[in-house]
C-alpha cells in the first residue's frame, strides 16, 4: 500500500488484514448493473443478465407512481432534508409517511428511521436502556442488524437455537422476574424461512417479555399479532430507502426521544420518503393485490408451498456456491454466492431472492438451468 502521509505501521496492518481476507477466498467485489429492472446487463462486460439478486420484491422501485413521485417532491423539497427530524429536517411527507406506515401495518405509530438497519440498532438500544437488568433473546440467524443492536446496547444477550422455541422458552423461565426482550426476524434473510410468529408471540405473553419482529422480508408471510413491536424497511416490498418501527404509541415516543441511530442522523431525503408513500398506496390497492398474486406464482414456480421471495440452495462449501453462480452467471441468471460471514461455514448458497416483476419465462428457465445442474430449488 503506497498513501502520502499515511502512518507506515498502519499501512503494514491494513495490507495484511487485506491480504488475509484474499487468503480465506473472501474478497469482495462490487458488481455493477446497468439498471434495477430483473432484465438488465452488467455494466463491466456489458453481457445481458436476469437478476435474481433484488429485494425489490413489487418491482416499486421501478413503478412509474413511485418515481413520479420521487421526482415531485424533489422539485417541492429538494435533494436532502439538511437536517434532523428533530432540527429543522421534517417535512410534511415524513409525518405521512408515519401515519401510512402505521396504517399499513395496523400499528398505533411508526417512526422513520434513515434505513432498516439503524431502525433495529435504535430500537433494541432505546429498549434496553429502560431496565438496568434488560435480556435480550435473540434467534442465532438474526439478520446482522439486530445483531449489531443487541451489541450497541450493551445488555446481556442469549442466543438461541433456530426457531427453536422450547430453549427459548426455558431461557424466559430461567431468568422469570427480568426485563426480556425476544427479537427475531420473521421471514429470515438468508434462508427463507418464517419464524411462527403467534406461538412466539404467545410464548412473550406468557413471560410478560417484549417480542420484536423484523418484518423486512414479510411481503408474503402471515401480518404480526398485534403485541408485537415491528421493524421494517422501505428498500424492499417499497423499493425506495429507509426504515421504521412501528408500536404502540408510548414505545414511539420512546424511540423519538431515546434511539441515537434516529436522533444523530439526518432525515430521509423528501424523494425517498414520498417515494414510500407512493408505493405503499399502490401495496394497499387492487394493484398492489396483483402484484402480490404475480410474485406468488413466480415463488411457485420455483418452489411449490414456499412463503417467501427468498429460496436458498444451499451446496456447502465457499468453491461450490462461487462455482455454481459462476456457471449460472455464464447463461445470464445472476445469482448471488453467499458465503462466510454471512452463512456458517459449510452452508455456502446461492440466494435467489424473486420479484413480481421477473418474467415467469425467465423464472421458469432457472428452474430449468438449476435442475440440469443437480441443484434444487
Ligand atoms: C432482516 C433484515 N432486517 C433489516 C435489514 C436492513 O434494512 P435496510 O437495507 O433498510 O438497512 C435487512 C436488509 O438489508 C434485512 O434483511
Amino acid at each position: 500500500m503506497s498513501s502520502e502521509g499515511f502512518p507506515p505501521s498502519w499501512a503494514e496492518r491494513v495490507d495484511e488484514a487485506l491480504r488475509s481476507i484474499e487468503l480465506q477466498g473472501r474478497w469482495r467485489t462490487i458488481r455493477t448493473l446497468d439498471t434495477g429492472r430483473p432484465r438488465t446487463a452488467v455494466s463491466a462486460s456489458g453481457e445481458g443478465v436476469v437478476s435474481f439478486a433484488g429485494n425489490d420484491y413489487l418491482g416499486l422501485s421501478q413503478h412509474p407512481e413511485v418515481t413520479a413521485a420521487a421526482h415531485a417532491a424533489l422539485d417541492d423539497l429538494g435533494a436532502g432534508a439538511g437536517a434532523a427530524r428533530l432540527i429543522v429536517g421534517s417535512r410534511p411527507v415524513h409525518d405521512r409517511l408515519e401515519v401510512a406506515i402505521a396504517e399499513w401495518k395496523q400499528r398505533d405509530a411508526a417512526l422513520l428511521f434513515s434505513t432498516g438497519y439503524q431502525a433495529n440498532l435504535g430500537l433494541v438500544g432505546a429498549l434496553a436502556a429502560v431496565a438496568p437488568d434488560a435480556l435480550i433473546h435473540s434467534d442465532e440467524l438474526n439478520h446482522a442488524s439486530i445483531i449489531d443492536g443487541t451489541r450497541l446496547a450493551r445488555s446481556e444477550v442469549r442466543v438461541f437455537p433456530h426457531l427453536d422455541l422450547a430453549a427459548l422458552d426455558s431461557a424466559l423461565s430461567a431468568a422469570a422476574g427480568r426485563a426480556q426482550i425476544v427479537v427475531s426476524d420473521e421471514v429470515f434473510s438468508m434462508d427463507g424461512d418464517t419464524a411462527d410468529i403467534n406461538a412466539l408471540a404467545e410464548l412473550c405473553a406468557a413471560h410478560e417479555a417484549l417480542l420484536v419482529l423484523d418484518v423486512a422480508h414479510s411481503v408474503l408471510a402471515e401480518s404480526p399479532p398485534s403485541g408485537a413491536l415491528l421493524v421494517g424497511t422501505l428498500s424492499k416490498t417499497l423499493g425506495t430507502l429507509g426504515g421504521f418501527v412501528a408500536g404502540p404509541g408510548p414505545i414511539i415516543d420512546l424511540c423519538r426521544n431515546t434511539a441515537r441511530s434516529f436522533i444523530f442522523t439526518t432525515a430521509s431525503t423528501p424523494a425517498d420518503t414520498a417515494a414510500a408513500e407512493a408505493a405503499i398506496r399502490i401495496v394497499g390497492s387492487p394493484e398492489g393485490a396483483e402484484l402480490l398474486g404475480r410474485l406468488r406464482s413466480n415463488v411457485e414456480r420455483l418452489r411449490a408451498g414456499h412463503r417467501s421471495p427468498i429460496i436458498p440452495v444451499v451446496v456447502g462449501s465457499e468453491e461450490a456456491a462461487l462455482a455454481a453462480a459462476e456457471s449460472l452467471l455464464a447463461e445470464g441468471l445472476l445469482v448471488p454466492a453467499i458465503r462466510p460471514p454471512t452463512v456458517a461455514p459449510g452452508t455456502c448458497r446461492l440466494r435467489i431472492a424473486v420479484s413480481a416483476a421477473h418474467d415467469p419465462a425467465d423464472v421458469d428457465r432457472l428452474a430449468d438451468t438449476l435442475r440440469r445442474r443437480g441443484l434444487h430449488p
